[in-house]
Order: C-alpha cells, then sequence, then structure tokens
C-alpha cells in the first residue's frame, strides 16, 4: 500500500546517527595540543644542575626614572642590598659551598684593583676563598655600575662585617675599568685573577 498524501508530508522519524566532530571542534582542540607539546619543550624542568642557579637574570638592570636632578651619591650599602645579599648573604658570610664569604675574604681586603676586576667582570670558574674553593658565576657588574657605584659597593665590603679595609674611589674604579676595557668575558677563577698582567 502506497502512502498516503498525508503520511508523504510528514517529515521522517528523528535517527540518532554519528555525525562528524565540528571542523572546529577539531582544530581548537588541536591548536590546545600543540601550545602544550610546544610549552613542554619551551620549559628546562632537567637543566644541567652545574650551571647554578640562574638568579642573575633578577638582577638585570632594572629600568631607573629620569630625573632632572643631580644623581644622589652612590651608596654601597644600598646597592649590596640591592644587587648582592641573594647570594652573599646579608651577613656577608655567604652560602656554605656555593656562594663564598665577602666577610673576612682575601680578595675583599686584598689588592684594591683585583677587588674592582671582580665586580666589574665578574668570575665564573675555581676561585678559593678563606681556604675553601668555590666553582661557581659571580655576574658581572661593570656594565650596570658607573665608577662611583663600583667604588662606593668595594668601599662597603672592606668595611662591613669585621672587615677593615681602606676605602676605595671612583678614581681607581675608574682606572680599574680603561685597564680592561676591552674584556667582555669574566675572569675564569682565583688563578687568571692572580696571575694576570697588572
Ligand atoms: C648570582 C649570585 C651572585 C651575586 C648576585 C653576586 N655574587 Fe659575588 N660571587 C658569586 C659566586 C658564585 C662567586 C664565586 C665565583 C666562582 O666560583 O668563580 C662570587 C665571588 C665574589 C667575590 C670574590 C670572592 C669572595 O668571596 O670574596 C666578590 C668580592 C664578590 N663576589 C662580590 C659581590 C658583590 C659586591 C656583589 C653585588 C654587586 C655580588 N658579588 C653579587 C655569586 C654572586
Amino acid at each position: 500500500m502506497s502512502p498516503t498524501p498525508q503520511q508523504r508530508r510528514e517529515n521522517p522519524e528523528p535517527r540518532e546517527a554519528r555525525n562528524p566532530v565540528p571542523v572546529a571542534v577539531i582544530a581548537l582542540v588541536s591548536a590546545m595540543l600543540g601550545w602544550a607539546a610546544g610549552y613542554l619543550m619551551a620549559a628546562h624542568p632537567n637543566a644541567d644542575a652545574s650551571l647554578g642557579d640562574q638568579r642573575t637574570a633578577l638582577h638585570a638592570a632594572p629600568a631607573v626614572a629620569a630625573t632632572d636632578s643631580a644623581p644622589a651619591p652612590a651608596d654601597g650599602a644600598a646597592l649590596y642590598a640591592t644587587h648582592c645579599v641573594a647570594c652573599h648573604q646579608a651577613s656577608g658570610a655567604g652560602l656554605p659551598g656555593v656562594f663564598p664569604p665577602l666577610s673576612g675574604s682575601e680578595w675583599v681586603l686584598g689588592d684594591e684593583d683585583t677587588l674592582l676586576q671582580i665586580l666589574l667582570h665578574g668570575v665564573s670558574g675555581q676561585i678559593s676563598v678563606a681556604g675553601t674553593t668555590y666553582q661557581g658565576s659571580m655576574p658581572a657588574f661593570g656594565e650596570r655600575f658607573s665608577d662611583e657605584e663600583i667604588a662606593a659597593l668595594a668601599t662597603h665590603l672592606r668595611a662591613s662585617w669585621g672587615n677593615t679595609a681602606a676605602a676605595v674611589d671612583a678614581a681607581a674604579a675608574a682606572r680599574a675599568r680603561a685597564s680592561t676595557a676591552g674584556r667582555s668575558t669574566p675572569w675564569a677563577g682565583g688563578e687568571e685573577l692572580t696571575a694576570r698582567a697588572p
């Protein structure tokens, strides 16, 4: 029996069907997976531990607002608190086995130019401080600090935590800077610092 006109006019009964996933959803999920894979690959959770903690980046020069007034005289203690405390500690005692002490350090109390060179260029290699050998990485501050600031820092180190050594003036810092102006790498360690031509 053929369908009546009334039956033909009706829509067919709806059925469950396996509809394809919309392209937009596939695109969104793929984009998220791609982002996740990229994120994991960009992270370095297993970086070589011997590189040490990379706190150096934290010390990148903060943007300083320009002022027309004359710059305040460099404050060694304030510079120390901002740029050195994280590693050498407020006590100047460093962190055993990781960051060498500045209090009682022969590098701080000894030859003025050597101390300035350490601050200007940093050190990366073996250096013996107060009887212990360290193998770390000390950032360079030469590009960040003026001669006055380098001198103020050196003076602060030489007069704190029981240290007593002569103050360092900006002219000495300027001479130290000029004498190694071509240098762009940190000192390779205590040996190179001691052996360098004066
Ligand atoms: C990221 C950590 C870090 C920061 C920040 C840092 N140092 Fe160092 N410093 C070191 C390490 C590590 C050494 C030893 C380098 C080596 O083993 O080759 C060192 C060595 C030194 C030395 C020579 C060794 C000694 O103990 O006397 C002096 C002086 C020194 N730092 C002063 C400073 C001053 C001043 C500042 C701030 C302007 C500073 N450091 C900021 C890690 C740091």
